[in-house]
């Protein structure tokens, strides 16, 4: 074998001696020095790693390693580090006066990111994730409050919602007025007629000049006189064009047969108090805080 060890003319390299078929040679190239070292180093490294962190798994654990390290354990530090870092803050907000959180720089910030974030978890799904609302569930970015829109009222309104079963939920029922056969088909297409001409919307101006009977009589003790509304009733604006339900004939036609009557949860027992007061102080600042 030894005897066939010889230069390789074309490569200039030392072939190994091993030959096939009489002239099928082998060159002698071994691994560079550098890439042994690195996979050397790398095993050892490796080996250490296994004694001191945990690395293999056993049939129903697996092994620990000298450190006791764990990254579960490192996140749960990291929670209460977080926790107690914010506790100063949410105690804060427990105990300040709600009206003066705004005129504090850093607890109304905190009390903003702290009400994002739990509006994105609780009121999104109805609301919406930017708060926009949906037909059905009001805008919170706009001007227009149903029932007020002062720091004291939405702090009301998330504490205890709207047409529940809370004790101090928000109470008022517009009348079933076709459902419960209040008034006639014709009074309802009239009082339609005239409610959308409150915002310049509606086509049939004799009609509406009949409606406007019909809203003194049946309707502006909520509406107001005026139909512009009453938060102490939760009887919206009807002049602003911003409709809850829509704002098509058939959609006011609709409103008036029915009543509506949306319902929203009371969040006092699923929310601490900080946390319903940085929700108020985090809705009162979108834009149409009033
Ligand atoms: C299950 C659906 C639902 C969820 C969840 C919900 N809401 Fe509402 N919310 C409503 C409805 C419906 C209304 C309007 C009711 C009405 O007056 O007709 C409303 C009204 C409001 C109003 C009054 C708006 C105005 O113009 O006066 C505020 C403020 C409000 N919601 C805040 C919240 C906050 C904050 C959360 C989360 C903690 C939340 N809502 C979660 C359904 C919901
Ligand atoms: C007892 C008070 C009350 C009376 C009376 C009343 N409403 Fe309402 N109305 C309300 C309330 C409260 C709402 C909101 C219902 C909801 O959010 O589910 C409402 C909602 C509406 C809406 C829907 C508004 C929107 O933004 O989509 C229309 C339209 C309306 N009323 C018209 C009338 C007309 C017309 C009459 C008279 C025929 C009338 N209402 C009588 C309390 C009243």
């Amino acid at each position: 074998m030894a005897d066939n060890k010889r230069v390789d003319e074309v490569t200039g390299v030392e072939t190994t001696g091993h030959v096939w078929d009489d002239d099928l040679e082998e060159l002698n190239k071994p691994l560079p020095k550098w890439w042994l070292w690195v996979m050397y180093v790398s095993i050892i490294w490796s080996i250490g790693y296994w004694i001191l962190y945990p690395a293999w798994p056993l049939a129903s654990d697996y092994t620990k390693g000298m450190l006791g390290y764990s990254q579960r354990a490192v996140v749960a530090e990291q929670v209460a580090a977080g926790k107690a870092a914010q506790a100063k803050f949410v105690d804060a907000i427990q105990k300040a006066e709600l009206s003066s959180i705004p005129d504090n720089p850093e607890l109304l910030s905190f009390a903003i990111a702290g009400g994002n974030a739990a509006f994105k978890e609780n009121c999104a799904p109805c609301h919406g994730r930017g708060a926009q609302g949906f037909k059905g569930y009001p805008n919170l970015n706009d001007d227009d409050w149903i029932w007020g829109g002062d720091l004291a009222a939405i702090k009301q309104t998330i504490t205890h919602g709207i047409r529940n079963a809370d004790e101090d939920s928000r109470q008022s029922d517009m009348p079933k007025f076709g459902k419960e056969e209040l008034l006639e088909k014709a009074q309802i297409n009239d009082a339609a007629e005239y409610v959308l001409s409150l915002s310049g919307s509606g086509s049939d101006a004799a009609a509406a000049e009949r409606g406007k009977e019909v809203f003194a009589e049946n309707c502006a003790a909520c509406h107001g006189e005026d139909g512009k509304g009453n938060p102490e009733l939760g009887a919206p604006n009807l002049t602003d064009s911003i409709w809850l339900y829509g704002g098509t004939k058939q959609d006011v036609v609709t409103s008036i047969n029915t009543g509506r009557g949306g319902v929203m949860p009371a969040w006092n027992t699923r929310l601490s108090e900080a946390t319903i007061k940085e929700l108020a102080v985090y809705v009162h600042s979108l834009g149409g805080g009033q």
